[in-house]
Parts: C-alpha cells; sequence; structure tokens
C-alpha cells in the first residue's frame, strides 16, 4: 500500500483537470495537501479561487486534509507563499507535484514576445519559482523528498505551433535533471511526467465536438490514467530518480535521452565539413548508445575511449560498456 499519511504534498494547478485528480489521491491516500490554483484561464487570464475552494471542499468532505493556495507559480513570491503555505498549515514538506500550466497555440512566425514569456513565466520560471524554496524546506528539515514536474511530449518530441510551450515544458526536464543530481544525496528525488489527459486543454485546443466525442484516442486519454505514475513517483516507495516518464492511454513508458556511440575521429586529426558528411550514417547511428547520468559520463566516455584522463596528470579511466540494465 502507498501511503502518505503524515506527509504534505503542494499540487500546483490543482483546482482543474489532472492536478486536481492529483490532489485527490494523494489527499485520499492520507497526505496534507496544498491545493494550489491561480483559478485562471487555459491562456491564462484572469482569476478565480472557486477552483482550489472547490478541490479543498470535496478533499474536506471525503474526510481528507487540505488548504487552498490561489497563489501563481509565475511570481518568485508565489512560490515562496506556496512552500509557506505547506509549512504553516501542516508543519513540513515531502511532495511538491509542479503542475500548473496554461496553453496556447501560434505559428513560431507570428509568436509575440508576450506570448514567448507569458509560457515561460508560468511553466519554467513557474517550477523553479516553486521548487527552490521547496527544495531549501526538504533540506533543512533532512528527511527527504519527491518532486514530480509536468512536463510534456510537445517538449521532448514537438508540437507544431507550440514553439514557447514545447520549450518551456523541455526546460523543466533540464531543472529535473539538476534537481535530481543534487537532490540524490539528501534523499530528494526527482523525476518529470509526460501526461495525456482529456481536460480543459484538450476541448479548447481541438475545439471539434464531434471529433472529441467520437475519437476513439479522445476517449481512450482519461486522465485518471495518469493519476497512479504521478502517485507512485511522488511517494517515498519511489526509488528512481532523473527519470522522465510518459503516461498516454494507459501506455506507461520511460522517456530518456540517449548518447549514440557515434564516431570517433583519429587522434589530432581535425575532420572537415566532408567527413562529417561521409560519416553521418555512423554519427546518426541509434544501434548503440547510453543513457548518461549527467555530463560527467559523456567526459569519462570520451576520456575512455581516446584513452586519455579527465584530470591533469591523472592515469586513463576506465569505462564500462553500458549494461542491459542502463539501456
Ligand atoms: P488545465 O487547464 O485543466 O489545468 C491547469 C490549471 O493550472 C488550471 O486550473 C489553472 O488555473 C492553473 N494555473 C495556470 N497558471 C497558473 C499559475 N500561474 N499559478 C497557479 N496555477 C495556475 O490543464 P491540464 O490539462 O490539467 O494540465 C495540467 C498540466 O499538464 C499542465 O502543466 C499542462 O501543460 C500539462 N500537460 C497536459 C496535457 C494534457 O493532455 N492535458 C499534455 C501535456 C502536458
Amino acid at each position: 500500500m502507498i501511503d502518505f499519511t503524515g506527509q504534505t504534498a503542494i499540487v500546483t494547478g490543482a483546482g482543474r483537470g489532472l492536478g486536481r485528480l492529483y490532489a485527490l489521491e494523494l489527499a485520499h491516500r492520507g497526505a496534507s495537501v496544498v491545493v494550489n490554483d491561480l483559478g485562471g484561464s487555459m491562456h491564462g487570464d484572469g482569476t478565480d479561487r472557486c477552483p482550489a475552494d472547490d478541490v479543498v471542499a470535496e478533499i474536506t468532505a471525503a474526510g481528507g486534509t487540505a488548504v487552498a493556495s490561489y497563489d501563481s507559480v509565475a511570481a518568485p513570491e508565489g512560490g515562496a507563499a506556496i512552500v509557506a503555505a505547506a509549512l504553516d498549515n501542516f508543519g513540513g514538506l515531502d511532495v511538491v507535484v509542479s503542475n500548473a500550466g496554461i496553453f496556447g497555440s501560434a505559428l513560431f512566425e507570428d509568436l509575440t514576445h508576450d506570448q514567448w514569456r507569458r509560457m515561460l513565466d508560468v511553466h519554467l520560471d513557474g517550477g523553479f519559482h516553486l521548487a527552490q524554496p521547496a527544495y531549501r524546506a526538504m533540506r533543512s528539515a533532512g528527511r527527504g523528498g519527491r518532486f514530480v514536474f509536468v512536463s510534456s511530449s510537445a517538449g521532448m518530441f514537438g508540437q507544431p505551433m507550440e514553439a514557447h510551450y514545447a520549450a518551456a515544458k523541455a526546460g523543466l526536464v533540464g531543472l529535473m535533471n539538476v534537481l535530481a543530481i543534487e537532490g540524490e544525496a539528501h534523499g530528494i528525488l526527482a523525476n518529470a511526467v509526460l501526461p495525456t489527459g482529456f481536460s480543459r486543454m484538450v476541448t479548447e485546443t481541438v475545439g471539434d465536438e464531434k471529433f472529441l466525442a467520437e475519437s476513439g484516442f479522445m476517449r481512450a486519454i482519461r486522465p485518471e490514467l495518469v493519476v497512479p505514475l504521478v502517485t507512485f513517483l511522488a511517494s517515498s516507495h519511489c526509488a528512481v530518480t532523473h527519470r522522465s516518464y510518459s503516461a498516454c492511454a494507459g501506455r506507461y513508458a520511460r522517456v530518456f535521452v540517449g548518447l549514440g556511440h557515434g564516431w570517433l575521429a583519429e587522434p589530432d586529426h581535425t575532420p572537415s565539413a566532408e567527413d562529417i558528411a561521409d560519416r553521418l550514417a555512423e554519427i546518426s547511428g541509434t544501434e548503440r548508445f547510453r543513457v548518461p547520468a549527467s555530463i560527467v559520463d559523456e567526459v569519462l566516455e570520451v576520456c575512455d575511449r581516446r584513452g586519455i584522463s579527465a584530470m591533469p596528470g591523472g592515469a586513463p579511466v576506465s569505462f564500462p560498456e553500458p549494461s542491459a540494465a542502463d539501456r
């Protein structure tokens, strides 16, 4: 039984959509939950306290514990206030689900600076504004913690009309990578989730009522199907860190960045652009790859293949071939 009794969780953007479901599940499993939601439109306009209040009422009516927060993650003081709500009301912080988000679409050539800024403010800056005070609180409490950053397939794979959204969501994976590396020694684990779930973000974007009602895919992407993955990654049962997982229509899968084996040019030789063109198939190959745990892995791998040391005067490093488990 994955249980959150005695733990405090923050879920941002928890007044609606997928965030609401994460908050309900964490509360159902015993967590005291800060239900944060600004209550804006899908595009990020306006505010409304009702969505957060309604979810808090739903949790408390079911016998759970929750408090509402209406702060925006897009400002440093908003992130700080959300973390303070956890510490002041529940005396600690164990779990952060960084989920708040907005959406909008524009061709890259038409994207305005304001659209770009607004998207990065909420998703990427919002992730930072929340995560830093939360991380500091977890560090000083000394009992570890769990971060789940809600990214997107748009960010990791690309989606037309979404340069701003995709850049912001991919940026969250970069943030997660480093938080996971720095946090591991302190029992603070961080992972990212790429969800797909039927919400207003889908209905307002698709717009076509008939398509929404009749598409098999639309019916298959029940938002409830994302909840188990987020719940597991938020729990103390989760021992993995520094990973991204996709949840789409009941298919759960790891998403990773692989470093190909590539082509090693002759030592002390500077290849020409023509050499790159000639070797492009080998350089682009994906049959052999590793999944580096950090930038150090890439440095050590190159040092090993070159027979050199990363450290001045040091002995050549030995770097094992990737095992099946690594891959
Ligand atoms: P939603 O629009 O139903 O819910 C998002 C919530 O975030 C809203 O209630 C909104 O008021 C809140 N919010 C927006 N800006 C905020 C801010 N500055 N501070 C605090 N709260 C704020 O959207 P949905 O679909 O539930 O999305 C949740 C997350 O999942 C978002 O980050 C979204 O980008 C991401 N996502 C969703 C996908 C989907 O298929 N629904 C696909 C990929 C990612």
